[in-house]
């Protein structure tokens, strides 16, 4: 068997950050963390972009007319599922479906995500929508939760995926290509990335940085700031905060106004 070089730094960099961040996502999915969750999802949106011009301009097997998607690739694959050469060097037919997939749901949650900000909460880039007509509407929330399920389900299939493969074949080392990039193949295949490709590598990883540090410096920015002013009732009420505020929540609150 030979050892070959198929994903890439930014790829792998890019995955890396893709897990994580959907991870955290799911972990700040708490009122308290609103804010918190708006950032990574914006963050998500980035890496995104990025994952879609890679699939367009990228390196092979990055891209998506390397995914092997076709009926007939599915059938042979799944007809010779059991045996331990694989011919994918890359993604195989299945896992190219829960690849796109994942892509459009998160693409998808994303901007219900932003939807729901702005018109429930008042907040992020579509702040203005929040007046009386729209503030009750549950609806985009509604559907950045189901689509959340469905990321869920596309995220079981892909990790069981990996798991089967670890199990078929495993001396293709897919799991392990994940870190190093390299995968045991048949015939050896390098890919090299252009110099264009590792520019517009960089530029994204400098504007997904750059995006957090200016979470950071400027948290009232416009991909999170309310529309409405932050009360600090400590300041306007002192009584009424040291009176009731044991027992009610009051709000808007200065910390996540
Ligand atoms: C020991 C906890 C506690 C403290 C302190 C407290 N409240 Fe309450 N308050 C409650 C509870 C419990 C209710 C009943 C909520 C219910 O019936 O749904 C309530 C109800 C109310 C309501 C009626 C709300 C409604 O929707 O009908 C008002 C108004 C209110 N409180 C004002 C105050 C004010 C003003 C203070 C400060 C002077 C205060 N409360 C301090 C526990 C507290």
């Amino acid at each position: 068997m030979e050892k070959s070089y198929i994903w890439s730094l930014p790829t792998r960099v890019f995955h890396s950050l893709f897990a994580v961040f959907i991870l955290l996502a799911f972990l700040t999915d708490d009122d308290k963390l609103l804010n918190y969750h708006a950032v990574i999802g914006y963050s998500i949106f980035i890496l995104l972009v990025f994952r879609v011009f890679w699939g367009l301009f990228g390196p092979k097997y990055s891209k998506f007319k390397d995914f092997p998607t076709g009926k007939k690739n599915v059938k042979e694959f799944l007809n010779n599922i059991f045996e331990e050469n694989q011919k994918y060097l890359g993604h195989n037919p299945l896992a190219s479906y829960v690849m796109i997939a994942m892509l459009v749901v998160v693409f998808l949650t994303i901007f219900t995500g932003v939807l729901a900000f702005g018109v429930q909460e008042g907040k992020g880039l579509v702040s203005f929508l929040n007046d009386t007509l729209f503030k009750d509407m549950k609806l985009f929330k509604e559907i950045h939760e189901v689509l959340a399920n469905i990321l869920i389900a596309l995220i079981v299939a892909h990790v069981s995926g990996v798991m089967v493969d670890r199990f078929l074949h495993k001396k293709h080392q897919t799991l392990n290509s994940i870190v190093t990039g390299y995968k045991m193949t048949n015939e050896s295949e390098n890919i090299k990335l252009n110099i264009f490709q590792k520019l517009f590598a960089l530029l994204m990883f400098i504007v997904f940085i750059g995006f957090l540090i200016f979470n950071l410096i400027e948290p009232k920015n416009v991909f999170i700031a309310s529309k409405f002013e932050p009360i600090d009732y400590k300041t306007q009420n002192e009584v009424f905060v040291t009176e009731c505020g044991s027992c009610h929540t009051l709000y808007p609150t200065q910390s996540f106004a």
